[in-house]
């Protein structure tokens, strides 16, 4: 299973990276807003030293919902850095866009996936990676894990290549779950990453190891 952090925040990144266990970097366009980056130079130079921390590939989203605007946007994008990955949204426009960058080479990651109709369509075109967005499923009271589930099996009945990459994960348990699930990729916070290195047994159990050292090696 492939981590991928889903932040614009250089720092962030740098310490998700670190940690030796990130194989990929997501953004979105609210992302990139959260971190005060605006303007197609800033935000192309942004990506840039996002590639720059990291030996991984790094999703960098279109803004434009027409093919053209899309296809232009695109390949200025995939120019920035071979690690760059197109994050196109699953609309119509989107599902061509995926087509023509897959004939042309170009990684694409489908975004804002909501259904099993649409990771078919997403797969058809040939996808890179399709995002289903698991948390916000979970907050209007459809079960995202439930998605992923399908996806993986309708995936699999049919060996299509486009990697699942769940997304929009709130917690560990998500991330957990994904993982029985058998998504190929997550992508989450860095405090989800972190959050799975905690137990108070760990910390009950070093706590003693390292008084009872202390105490015999007084
Ligand atoms: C995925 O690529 C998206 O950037 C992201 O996971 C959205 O998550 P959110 O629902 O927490 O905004």
């Amino acid at each position: 299973m492939k981590f991928f952090i889903d932040t614009a925040n250089l720092d962030e990144i740098k310490e998700a990276y670190e940690l030796g266990v990130l194989d990929g970097v997501t953004t979105n366009p609210s992302l990139m807003a959260k971190e005060g980056i605006s303007g197609e130079e800033r935000v192309n130079a942004h990506y840039k030293a996002i590639c720059d921390i990291v030996d991984a590939n790094v999703s960098a989203e279109v803004i434009a919902t027409d093919f053209d605007g899309m296809i232009r946007e695109g390949k200025a994008l995939a120019k920035i850095d071979d690690k760059i990955v197109v994050k196109v949204p699953m609309i119509r426009e989107g599902i061509k866009a995926i087509k023509y960058f897959s004939s042309e080479g170009i990684r694409t990651n489908c975004t804002l996936v909501f259904s099993a109709g649409q990771a078919i369509l997403a797969a058809k075109a040939g996808a890179s990676y399709l995002s289903p967005f698991i948390g916000r499923l979970d907050d209007i009271s459809f079960d995202g894990l439930d998605l992923i589930a399908q996806i993986v099996h309708i995936y699999q009945n049919y060996g299509f290549e486009t990697e699942v990459l769940a997304a929009s994960l709130r917690h560990t348990m998500h991330l957990v779950k994904c993982a029985e699930l058998g998504a190929d990729v997550v992508t989450c916070p860095l405090k989800v990453i972190t959050g799975l290195l905690n137990h108070p047994l760990t910390d009950k159990g070093l706590a003693q190891f390292l008084a009872d050292h202390a105490k015999a090696n007084k």
